[in-house]
């Protein structure tokens, strides 16, 4: 039997993130949204697509959170988008409320599957989201460090021209302005960042620019966009945790996490590699940070400590 993906949320990430499942055949898709009519009439457009694209799932369309049945996954989009000028916690209050209400229609509907939240601010909405559907801590993760290290991957791989396969690297921390670009764990085909520094590769100050600019990623494509946010390559990215999740894959990927003690922090939803398998998060990988990436992380984690906190009141 296929799998049952739920997306609710059928705006813009909500839809690139239908047509990949379909296109990779990953599951049938629900698309869930209040707005009347859209997510119907986006589930016809991309069925439609599947005589060109021959894929065989279904996709249909909902203004109700009754669809979530016996979903497999689910993945939260819902809320509003950031708007120029507005940062990413004036979302908070807005975005609360939508996200309790859509945890406890998972807790009627759907308590087993795995969940992603995506909904910014994304660290405080994924704490929301699993205090209100009561889901394993585990079932539940935050969408955020992959798209990140994917933004500095691009922009490392451009610089130095070299494909984009060749670079790994790993952003931890809060979704925000103070998101940690891990550089002692970037490498370039194995390589060392740091090499391409003493070869005069790349220069610290040409660097320095790239992490601000990926600390800046969604902004610079807000900006551009004027309305709305990115949401090609974060439904990219959510696809990723879904396809590892589907198919026991174990990728360590980037996530908000629930973390109780690994860094130094419990009971917070922070971004840390994981591993996805069959059953959620599998597994905390814990790394040794250095003093200066340590204060860093530290620094995250109270920003996010702070808007969670907030959040929470707000119910
Ligand atoms: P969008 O505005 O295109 O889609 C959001 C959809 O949610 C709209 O169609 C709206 O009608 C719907 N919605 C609002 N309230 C709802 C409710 N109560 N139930 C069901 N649907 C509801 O926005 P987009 O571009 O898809 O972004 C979605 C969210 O993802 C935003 O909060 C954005 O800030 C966030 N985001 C997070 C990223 C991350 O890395 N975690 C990256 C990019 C965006
Ligand atoms: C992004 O990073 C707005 O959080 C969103 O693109």
């Amino acid at each position: 039997m296929r799998k049952k993906i739920s997306l609710v949320g059928a705006g813009n990430i909500g839809g690139v993130l239908a047509q990949l499942i379909a296109l990779k055949e990953l599951g049938d898709v629900t698309l869930i949204d209040i707005a009347k009519g859209m997510p119907q009439g986006k589930a016809l457009d991309l069925s439609q697509s599947s005589a060109v694209e021959l894929f065989d799932v279904k996709i249909e369309g909902s203004n109700n959170y009754v669809s979530l049945k016996n979903s497999d996954v689910v993945v939260i989009t819902a809320g509003i988008p950031r708007l120029p000028g507005m940062s990413r916690d004036d979302l908070l209050e807005t975005n609360t409320k939508i996200i309790s209400n859509i945890g406890k229609s998972i807790n009627k509907y759907c308590p087993n599957a795995f969940v992603i939240c995506i909904t910014n601010p994304l660290d405080a909405m994924v704490s929301i989201l699993q205090s209100s559907s009561k889901i394993k801590k585990n079932m539940c993760v935050g969408m955020a460090g992959i798209l990140d290290s994917s933004r500095l991957k691009y922009f490392l791989s451009n610089e130095l021209n070299v494909s984009i396969k060749n670079i790994e690297t790993f952003v931890l921390g809060g979704h925000g302005d103070t998101m940690v670009p891990l550089m002692r764990y970037t490498t370039i085909s194995g390589i060392p960042i740091q090499e391409f520094i003493k070869n005069k590769i790349i220069t610290q100050k040409k660097l320095n620019g790239i992490l601000k600019r990926t600390r800046n990623g969604g902004g610079e494509i807000n900006k551009l966009l004027k309305k709305g946010t990115a949401f090609y390559a974060p439904a990219s990215s959510a696809v990723q945790m879904i396809e590892s999740f589907l198919k026991d894959k174990k990728m360590i990927l980037p996530c908000a996490a629930h973390l109780s003690g690994e860094y130094g922090v419990k009971g917070l939803y922070v971004g840390v590699p994981v591993i996805i398998g069959k059953k959620g998060v599998e597994k905390i990988i814990e790394l040794k940070l250095t003093p200066n990436e340590k204060r860093e992380f530290n620094n995250s984690v109270q920003a996010v400590r702070e808007l969670t906190n907030i959040a929470s009141k707000l119910l």
